[in-house]
This record gives C-alpha cells, structure tokens and sequence, in this order.
C-alpha cells in the first residue's frame, strides 16, 4: 500500500525530496510556513496546501511527515510530528543537542514510529561500496579514516562549517568504524561572520584505537568531496566529485620483512576502480524511509544510529568552542 506522506519545508532542499516523494508515495500534503511557496507546491495538484504545521498533523489519514525545514525547527517539528503518531523524516541534524536527540529517539520507540535522519551519503552506491570494503575485512584492520569537504562557498552566516558540512563526513566515519568516538578535539576559526567558524579541524579517536579526521572549510581553493580510508593491508578513496572513478581501491601497504632485520618496507600493488551503481542517493533514501515506515529493515538501528551523530556532533561542538 502506498504510504501517505506530508512534507514541511519546500525550499532549496525540500523540492528536492517533494519531487521523490511525489513518484515514490502517496504525497498528501505540502506545507511552508511561507505563503509564496504555494506556487512550487501547485505543481502537485494531488496535494493539499497549507501554511500551517498543525493543519497538516490534524489529518488523520497522514502517515508519515517528512521535515525538511531549517536546522533550529528539526527537533521541535519532529517531536510534534511524533507525538501526532506520524513516522518522520528529518533533514540532517534531527536535533542540536544530543538530550533533545535521545528525547525524540525515546519518542518514536514508545510510539512504535520510525525516526529517520536525512544522512544521504549512508545511501550514497560510492558509501555502500567502502562499507562493504571494510565489512568484508578486504582492507584488513581499519587504522584511521580522513574526510575533505572543502569548496569556496557556500558561505553560510548562521550554521558552521561543523554543523553545515562536517555532519555529511561524520555520518559517513560513524557508519564505517561503527563505534561510538571516546575522545574528540575540534578547532576552527571565523574569518567571515563573527561566531560562525569558516574552516573546522575536527579529530576523533576510537576505543578500539582507529582515529578519524575531518578537514572543512568553505574557504578553499580546492572542491573536496573526499573520504580516505587507510586499512593494513589495503587503502581506499571515495571521491564524490569524480564522475567515472568515485571508488579507488589501493593495495598498499607497509609489511615486515624476515630478512630485513625487521625494518619496514612499502608494497604497492594493483590499483582497482569498481563499478558503482548510478542509482540517485536522495532516491534510495526516500526508497529506505517507506520501506521502514512499511514495517521492513531496522528502524530502531536507524534511529540510535542518528543519535549517535548528533552526540558526537555536540562533543565536537564543546570542544570547538571550549566549554
Ligand atoms: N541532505 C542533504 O544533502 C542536504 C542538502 C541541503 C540541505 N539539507 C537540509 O535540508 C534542510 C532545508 O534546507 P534548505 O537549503 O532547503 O533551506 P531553505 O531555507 O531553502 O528552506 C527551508 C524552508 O522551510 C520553510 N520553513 C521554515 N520554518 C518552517 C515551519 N515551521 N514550517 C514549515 N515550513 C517552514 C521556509 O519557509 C523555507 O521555505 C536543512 O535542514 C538542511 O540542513 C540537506
């Protein structure tokens, strides 16, 4: 059956997933808190309009509501959506503070709903290759992973480039080590807009001893979509600005010879570019939120999973701003 869902927030991103929810669901219900939207929303006609969150939650056909509103309203919109006994969707970060993020997981488990945060690299084909990569021990032990994601602009004047670009990485590293990070240090600095940091250094080091690294900045000279990940016996890059070759699998590595009175030598072997599926990432996305909302996959997972973003991210924050 087709699941019902209404969308707030129809803005750059929101047309976006307004436009796979219309070919993949039932979409009921446009809503923007701004009247001009109205016009985008008309190119739904199977769609009622509104300007109002509540009128929307009010219709007890709705099933599910997809939030794709500005980062401060997540977490007030998703606890009302819940407490409406609809599944949500939320745009990533569902919350800024990790107790207003356990508070909505809390929610959605007592409701029996699915709480689904919009981190659209986890279904990126290029992501699913390297997790499968490092599941499969092909890598061999994972030793630390480093993301680029720099570009100049888009500058933004009220989130960070932690909270605006580093989510993106951080939900990619999570979903890798899949381990909760025990230490955390983050530096960065505001050149632009005082109190919004421009370009965040962000370092994360694991129980099990993997480290991670996240350099972002938009001020850059170079466009970065870029993520390394260094195992013992094989390394890989995915590029998402390459068009051809976003996966490249190095057989790299340092070993120790027998004869070499235990110095460190380098092997490098073969170099290998796998095909990766063309599928759209924000599709498979919308795919996984009706799948979860029809009762399949793990929706608990799901949600734990982006709590655990969100933690870090508030650990990140404490330690850039140093309180
Ligand atoms: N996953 C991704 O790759 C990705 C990319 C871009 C943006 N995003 C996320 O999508 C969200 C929206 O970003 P955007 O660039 O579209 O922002 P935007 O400012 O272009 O659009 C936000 C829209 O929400 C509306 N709105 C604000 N408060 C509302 C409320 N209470 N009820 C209903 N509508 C309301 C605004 O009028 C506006 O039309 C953000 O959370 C952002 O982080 C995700």
């Amino acid at each position: 059956m087709t699941v019902r869902v209404g969308q707030a927030g129809l803005g750059n991103w929101g047309k976006n997933l307004a436009r796979n929810f219309a070919e993949l669901a039932d979409l009921t219900w446009l809503c923007d808190a701004d009247p001009a939207k109205r016009e985008l929303a008309a190119r739904y006609p199977q769609a009622r309009w509104t300007d109002g969150f509540d009128e929307m939650l009010a219709d007890p056909e709705l099933e599910a509501v997809v939030i794709a509103t500005p980062v401060p309203t997540h977490y007030s919109l998703a606890k009302q959506a819940l407490g409406a006994g609809k599944h949500v969707f939320v745009e990533k970060p569902p919350a800024m503070r990790a107790s207003e993020m356990e508070e909505l997981v809390t929610l959605a488990e007592e409701h029996g709903l699915v709480l689904m945060p919009g981190h659209l690299l986890l279904y990126h084909p290029g992501v699913a290759t390297v997790k499968e990569l490092v599941d499969s021990g092909e890598l061999g032990e994972i030793r630390y992973i480093y993301g680029n994601r720099q570009n100049l602009g888009v500058i933004r004047t009220n989130e960070n480039a932690l909270w605006s670009l580093g989510v993106h990485d951080l939900s990619v590293i999570l979903h890798l080590v899949d381990e909760e990070p025990e230490t955390v240090w983050a530096h960065g600095t505001s050149f632009l807009t005082p109190g919004v940091e421009d370009v965040v250094f962000c370092y994360l080091r694991f129980s099990s001893g993997k480290v991670a690294h996240m350099h972002l900045s938009w001020l850059d000279p170079h466009k970065m979509r870029r993520m390394t990940v260094v195992g013992s016996r094989k390394m890989v890059v995915f590029d998402d600005m390459e068009l051809e070759r976003k996966v490249t699998i190095y057989e790299k590595a340092p070993w120790k010879r027998t004869d070499s009175y235990g110095e460190w030598q380098t092997r490098s072997g073969d170099i290998s570019i796998p095909k990766i599926p063309t599928d759209e990432p924000l599709k498979l996305e919308c795919q996984e939120f009706l799948r979860l909302v029809s009762g399949e996959g793990d929706r608990r997972k799901v949600a734990e999973d982006g709590a655990r973003v969100v933690r870090a991210l508030d650990m990140l924050t404490t330690s850039l701003h140093g309180s």
